[in-house]
Order: structure tokens, then C-alpha cells, then sequence
């Protein structure tokens, strides 16, 4: 895995995280409550952040990649731990609940006052682009108008967090058949630019 080629990234990536307090705050809660999903955050983080560097997006665009892929799954902080862990598919209240991580997501986002429209937007579309695209029905996730507003390079930034995130649950979910190949995962879901699975693939080498 070409994530532990990223070992002094990873100590950049802890560095930044120590100097944003709310980040800390809510990443040292997710690695008490669920550690699989605190570990999912930190090595997709690493992932989008070199794959949005490599196809050119400036600092400044980076940092909302980085942003929004740290914070997109912070909702499952009000999910129940045994629900995450579940090897087959929740069903009935419980699936409400995973459905509803996303709209958690805005609600803790909004709580610890992080306003940004691209962060937010970044954040709370990580399961679109998706074949399955569960929360979609979810209008509730979207505050204001984020999805009308959005330029193509925000959308872009969306797009590799969905195919990073995508990577990982690929590589490390337990709750999949191994029947298909990573990439072939990758492809069965995701409905984005074609291109980027085969640049986040380079990841998974
Ligand atoms: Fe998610
Ligand atoms: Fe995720």
C-alpha cells in the first residue's frame, strides 16, 4: 500500500490536525467511538490530499479536499458503534440511522461553526457519484443552496473524495464479498470521472 509510503505525511497530516482544535476535538472523539472510521478518515485524508496536488488543484483547493474528506464522516459519531461494525447491511431503524450520517455530518459541521459552502459541500457529498447513492433522498443533508452554487472545481474536489473514499472501502471494508478486484468495486460504483479510478488506483499498488 502505497500509504505507508506516506509515513512523513501522515506526521504532517497529525501536525495540522493538533493545530485545529475543532478537527482534534471531533477526530479524537471518533477514535474513541469507533476507531475503524477514525483510521478510514485519516488514510482517505492522505489519499485525497496527494491525488488533488498531483491533478493540480492549488493550495488553496487543497485544503478543501483535505478539509472535506477529514470531516465527511464526523455524522457517524451519532451512530452507534455496534451498527458501524455490522458485517451484513443494517436493516429497518438501524439503516435509518447509517442512512441519516450525512445530515449528522451538517449538524456537526453547523455545531462547531464550520460555515464554509465548498467545505460543507465537499463534506456532505461523499456518496454522491455513486451507482447507490443512499442519502440523495436525503434533501434535509443540504443546507442553503450549496448544490446550486458550486463551481466545476468544487464538484471536481467532491468528486475525489467520493472515488478516495470509495478506495478505502474497497481495500479495508469487511463487509463486502471478495469477488470482485478493488478496481472492479471501484468501477461497480462509482459514477464519477472514469479517469480518476484509474489515478486512485495508484494508491492501492
Ligand atoms: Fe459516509
Ligand atoms: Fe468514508
Amino acid at each position: 500500500m502505497e500509504h505507508y509510503r506516506f509515513s512523513e505525511k501522515h506526521r504532517e497530516l497529525l501536525g495540522f490536525i493538533q493545530t485545529e482544535p475543532v478537527l482534534h476535538s471531533l477526530l479524537f472523539q471518533m477514535k474513541i467511538h469507533h476507531l475503524p472510521t477514525y483510521q478510514h478518515i485519516l488514510r482517505a485524508t492522505l489519499v485525497v490530499e496527494d491525488l488533488a496536488e498531483r491533478l493540480g488543484f492549488n493550495p488553496e483547493k487543497c485544503y478543501l479536499g483535505k478539509m472535506g474528506m477529514i470531516l465527511h464522516d464526523m455524522g457517524k459519531l451519532r451512530v452507534p458503534s455496534r451498527i458501524l461494525d455490522a458485517i451484513v447491511r443494517p436493516v429497518g431503524e438501524d439503516w435509518g440511522l447509517m442512512r441519516s450520517h450525512v445530515a449528522f455530518t451538517r449538524d456537526i459541521l453547523l455545531e462547531s461553526g464550520i460555515k464554509n459552502r465548498d467545505m460543507m459541500y465537499i463534506a456532505l457529498a461523499h456518496h454522491e457519484f455513486q451507482t447507490e447513492s443512499y442519502p440523495r433522498q436525503e434533501r434535509k443533508a443540504w443546507v442553503h443552496e450549496e448544490r446550486r452554487s458550486v463551481t466545476s472545481q468544487i464538484n471536481d474536489l467532491a468528486e475525489l473524495v467520493v472515488v478516495s473514499d470509495k478506495l478505502d472501502a474497497s481495500l479495508y471494508r469487511k463487509d463486502q464479498q471478495n469477488t470482485l478486484t478493488p478496481r472492479e468495486k471501484i468501477l461497480r460504483d462509482f459514477t464519477g470521472n472514469s479517469d480518476l479510478v484509474t489515478e486512485v488506483m495508484r494508491y492501492a499498488a
